[in-house]
């Protein structure tokens, strides 16, 4: 039996996503035309309904928008019901040949946007994220830009990225109650010291917590979650599944709200991770995984 969809305010989703990100950037060169396409086709295939991506994961600084244009086309060229399949992208990033910065002026935030559209061949997209804290505005301010797209119907669901307690509710202040969707932050059995107050907060307010790099990130983490905690390599064994999986039950057991985004390059670890919408845990192998983060 396969876990319930979940929900991004008023989006319902699978209780998995696919994090994007790989197929333009990470280890090395981007994936290949074809491959890519079929990583973001065999998530789908494997029930997959939310797509994760951002203006800036692109190969070079000067290709910004590349991964949005994958997922856009994925979506375009897949045979099943797109109807199902909701987008996530972010804005508020920059980069350039000197380097990358922030931005979270409106003026700046409409541009990212209305590229971002263009990338994905959109007219709208269903949840938009604030990617970064630009820390020279207001936290409000960055908020505001970004209800306002929602009002005109450039986007369904507001996000914020990589943001604190206290910013996230700066945003629900500006927001009112159900108005912030997602808080999308980094978590995983490697990292999550700074955002375990924060997938607790968004608990207690009803906002999707979505875990960016869930399994480790490309830098080797993911790869070797199961080496680096032995109590996760031994619960895979016992399921006969992957740990990539175990990481992922876990997460997803911590709450109805959290929706983790695994990262993938290939068609076989997507496919594979998708497994873990379908693993059961027992309580005790629960309270065994929780122990990491206690
Ligand atoms: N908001 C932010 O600031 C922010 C920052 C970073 C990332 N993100 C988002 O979060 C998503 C996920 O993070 P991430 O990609 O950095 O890290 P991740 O999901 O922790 O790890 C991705 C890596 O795990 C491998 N993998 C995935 N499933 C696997 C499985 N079942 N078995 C073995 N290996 C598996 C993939 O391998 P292959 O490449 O070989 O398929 C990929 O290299 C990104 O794609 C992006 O959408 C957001």
């Amino acid at each position: 039996m396969s876990t319930s969809p979940r929900r991004i305010g008023s989006l319902s989703v699978s209780a998995l996503g696919l994090g994007a990100m790989p197929l333009s950037m990470g280890r090395g060169e981007p994936a290949p035309h074809d491959r890519a396409m079929a990583t973001v086709h065999a998530a789908l295939d494997a029930g997959i309904t939310l797509l994760d991506t951002a203006d800036i994961y692109a190969p070079s600084w000067d290709t910004m928008g590349h991964n949005e244009e994958i997922v856009g086309k994925a979506l375009r060229s897949w045979q099943g019901d797109r109807s199902t399949v909701k987008i996530a992208t972010k804005g508020g990033i920059t980069r350039s040949a000197e380097g990358g910065g922030r931005d979270g002026s409106a003026t700046y935030l409409r541009a990212a946007l209305e590229k971002s559209l263009t990338a994905l061949g959109m007219d709208s997209v269903d949840l938009y994220y604030w990617h970064r804290p630009d820390r020279s505005i207001r936290y409000a301010d960055g908020v505001e830009a970004i209800a306002a797209f929602q009002q005109e119907g450039l986007i369904r669901e507001v996000g914020i990225s990589n943001a604190n307690v206290e910013e996230i509710d700066v945003a629900r202040e500006v927001l009112g109650e159900g108005g912030l969707a997602a808080v999308q932050n980094e978590f995983s059995p490697t990292f999550f010291h700074t955002s375990r107050n924060e997938l607790r907060h968004c608990g207690e307010h009803s906002i999707a917590f979505v875990p960016w790099s869930p399994l480790g990130g490309t830098g080797g983490g993911a790869a070797a979650v199961g080496e680096r905690f032995p109590q996760i390599q031994r619960i895979a064994e016992a399921h006969g599944v992957s740990p990539q999986q175990v990481v992922l039950a876990w997460e997803m057991s911590l709450g109805e709200h959290v929706i983790p985004i695994p990262g993938a390059s290939r068609p076989a670890s997507i496919t594979d991770s998708a497994g873990a919408m379908s693993l059961q845990l027992s309580d005790q192998e629960r309270e065994e995984l929780d122990r990491i983060i206690a």
